[in-house]
């Protein structure tokens, strides 16, 4: 799939790929998080991808970055024989690698290197299950190898610049190439603007079901998947794996009060996820644009709760979510919270509306949680007659999108429409 290699090591390979994980600490980086969760996260990255025996994983500081190959020679020597003598097959760095860095050390080392993008793009392709899905992550690798082409050629360009000739072969061959992503970039971009259109008129067939949408949110492996599972009873891949769930899956639930909701599980949030992903994880979360309700699932239990929890709020913030869907917090992995802390936790969500500690995997508090669902949606509802002109065609589509309108008659200079609302609906109607 890549130009540079060194992805179909694990996919060919019968016998385990044997795999260290470095996490390169640069001082000059941002540390918002500590190094050893960075790494952490990265082994569980690793882990995601069938066939992957992770042998080793190390923090490696670097006071700056080595253009030729990161690290510094002393560790580029280290590793060396380490790798050597632990058989490695493929080095995971997790950050970004040029290039170059990735060649001269591939090639210093004895080994398949991928970076951090190289990485999440592996398992986005591997846990891709829509259309959609697929095609997306196809675009955003499309991406990341034609900016490796080009830095590579750039590369070559100077190197050849001493020789006073242009052109070449390899110059040739790498044109041809961009040329050749190019073209499928806008093949691809095509497939999915059709796919894209297709999933609209699939949205509106399923909002004329009068059941609200449920969206399940989260940092990765909160446990959205599990929770999804013990609420509704159907199969997801449960299991402890990231990003289990690239593509939404939704599920009509009755819950215990009688009430029918649909929910919607998401691909799970990733700190620092590479520029070029972005696009393809945000469409994957286009379903939170259309809940009635936000589950934000969290792992109470992770040392770094707090900071996934921002970062979560930030991405729904900037999808602009935040203020017009209401949102409830589960705090999942109530088991995992030393049994002595249960009662600050307690105190802790008892003093905010619309929190929930919760153990997925026992199933307690989920009762709860169920109730509190159906009780978000116990919301009044009022009949009122609107008039609307004939200019007004949104509004009107707006309105039998949402599933509220009881009657409609046409009238001289447009349309007379009995709805039935909550206050809620009656306000977004208002903003359009
Ligand atoms: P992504 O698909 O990566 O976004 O993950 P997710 O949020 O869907 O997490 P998932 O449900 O796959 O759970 C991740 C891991 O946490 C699995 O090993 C689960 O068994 C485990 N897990 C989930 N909920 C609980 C819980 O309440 N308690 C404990 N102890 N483990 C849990």
């Amino acid at each position: 799939m890549f130009h540079d290699g060194g992805i179909d090591a694990y996919e060919t390979a019968e016998a385990p790929t044997r795999a260290f994980v470095l996490h390169p600490d640069l001082k000059s980086a941002k540390a918002r998080r500590l190094p050893e969760h960075g790494l952490a996260e990265a082994v569980s990255l690793a882990q995601a991808l069938p066939g992957m025996q992770v042998l080793g994983a190390e923090v490696v500081r670097l006071p700056r970055m080595q253009p030729g190959m990161l690290f510094g020679t002393g560790k580029v020597d280290e590793f060396k024989a380490l790798f050597k003598a632990l058989e490695i097959d493929l080095v995971l760095v997790d950050g970004p690698v040029t290039p170059v860095q990735q060649r001269n050390l591939e090639k210093e080392w004895g080994v398949k290197l991928l970076d951090r993008t190289g990485l999440i793009l592996e398992i986005f392709a591997d846990r891709a299950r829509t259309r959609e899905g697929v095609l997306q992550v196809e675009l955003a690798a499309l991406s990341y190898q034609r900016t490796r082409l080009v830095r590579a050629w750039t590369h070559l360009e100077r190197q050849r610049g001493g020789f006073g000739f242009v052109g070449g072969p390899g110059e040739t061959q790498i044109e041809s190439d961009r040329r050749a992503i190019d073209d499928q970039v806008i093949r691809l971009k095509r497939q999915l603007d059709r796919v894209v259109k297709t999933r609209e008129l699939h949205r509106a067939a399923r909002r004329k079901v009068p059941f609200p949408l449920v969206a399940l949110v989260g940092y990765t492996n909160a446990g959205k998947s599990t929770l999804f599972n013990r609420m509704t009873g159907a199969e997801v891949l449960a299991k402890d794996m990231l990003f289990a769930t690239l593509d939404p899956t939704m599920r009509g639930i009755v819950l215990p009060s009688g009430r029918k909701i649909i929910a919607s599980d998401t691909v799970g949030f990733i700190s620092d996820l590479p520029t070029q992903l972005v696009a393809a994880f945000r469409a994957t979360l286009e379903e939170v644009l259309e809940a009635d309700l936000i589950l934000h699932v969290r792992d109470i239990s992770h040392p770094e709760t707090a900071e996934q929890s921002a970062d979560v709020n930030d991405i729904l913030t900037s999808l602009g979510v935040r203020k017009t869907v209401p949102l409830l917090e589960v705090w999942n992995k109530l088991d995992l919270v030393d049994p002595s802390q249960h009662e600050a936790l307690a105190v802790q969500a008892g003093n905010r509306a619309g929190v929930y500690p919760v153990s997925a995997l026992t199933g307690e508090g989920v009762a709860a949680l169920l109730d509190a669902i159906s009780l978000a949606f116990d919301e009044e509802k009022t009949e009122r007659l609107l008039t609307l002109g004939f200019a007004e065609g949104k509004r009107r589509a707006w309105l039998h999108g949402e599933g509220v309108v009881l009657s409609e008659e046409q009238a001289e200079d447009g349309w007379q429409i009995n709805v039935l609302w909550t206050a809620r609906q009656e306000k977004r109607y208002r903003e359009i």
